[in-house]
């Protein structure tokens, strides 16, 4: 049976180190803030929202909150982000997404200031990613590469196979697994020959959101499996995009869902959060 990677396990270590780092900065008078931002009322964005503030709560760190009406305008939310980029006291500025349809996301995330984008969605971070530039670096992404390194698991040199080429999760771990020189097939909802792919993976990371997807069949003996979906089932059950039950087994390593890849996610915001108020120590 292949090891289970304890997500939770390693994002409370992480999270453990960020305490330490957050009482530095307060010895020196400086109070990590994240603000965060939810327009409208998506259960599943306020249970992640939730989340966060209680994770920044937890390692000491202050959130603000700013929960808006569906019906916020467009320059209403601009407006926030100008006043929240010039604030000095605050050092990430999160906005959940997706955002109400009459919203234009691309806009909002033009519009908060680069070095305060602890989800590294602003196009400054993600062209800085690309060319191995210091940036901040999408927390989900990063989560996946601080996991399998804190589980001894190599990048170097291994294939690496990325399901799903999302802006928030396919696209950054793919690139973060190149500059780990692993060597990285992205596939997507138009591969043809997936199962084939899949199989010469020696690192799969599961991102297109379809319960179970992947089976024993298509993968190889002893790959490491990242499961980044979170499905949640008729039966209110959640489970992720690889079928676990049947793969661990066959897996050399894998993670779970929940406690896998999720709360990794929440512990590199936190961390993103703290590096932005360090640097505006500097
Ligand atoms: N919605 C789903 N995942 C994320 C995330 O990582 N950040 C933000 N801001 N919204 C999300």
């Amino acid at each position: 049976m292949g090891k289970i990677i304890n997500g939770k396990q390693i994002a409370d270590e992480i999270k453990e180190e960020l305490k330490e780092k957050v009482k530095k900065l307060q010895e020196k008078e400086i109070e990590p803030t994240l603000a965060v931002i939810l327009v409208g009322e998506d259960p599943a964005s306020q249970i992640y929202v939730s989340n966060k503030k209680k994770a920044c709560e937890y390692v000491g760190m202050r959130s603000l909150s700013y929960e808006l009406p569906e019906d916020t305008r467009e320059d209403t939310l601009l407006s926030l982000i100008k006043e929240l980029n010039n604030r000095e006291d605050v050092h990430g500025i999160l906005v959940q997404l997706p955002l109400p349809s009459h919203i234009e996301e691309e806009k909002i995330l033009m519009m908060i200031a680069p070095e305060k984008d602890v989800d590294g969605f602003h196009p400054m971070n993600v062209g800085a990613l690309s060319i191995g530039k210091k940036a901040f670096l999408p927390c989900t992404a990063a989560g996946i590469i601080e996991l399998l390194k804190r589980s001894n698991l190599s990048i170097e040199g291994k294939h690496c196979v990325v399901i799903g080429r999302s802006n928030i999760v396919g696209k950054p771990v793919s690139m973060l697994l190149l500059r780990e020189n692993g060597t990285v097939t992205m596939c997507h909802s138009r591969t043809t020959n997936l199962k084939e792919l899949c199989q010469q993976g020696d690192i799969i990371v599961a991102a297109l959101g379809k319960p179970n997807f992947v089976t024993a069949d298509m993968i190889k003996h002893g790959a490491v499996l990242i499961d980044v979906g979170i499905n949640r089932l008729e039966n209110g059950k959640v489970c992720g995009d690889i079928d676990f039950e049947g793969c661990k087994e066959k897996a050399g390593a894998i993670t779970p869902v929940p406690r896998g890849v999720g709360p990794m996610t929440i512990a590199m915001l936190l961390y993103n959060c703290i590096q932005g108020a360090e640097q505006g120590e500097e």
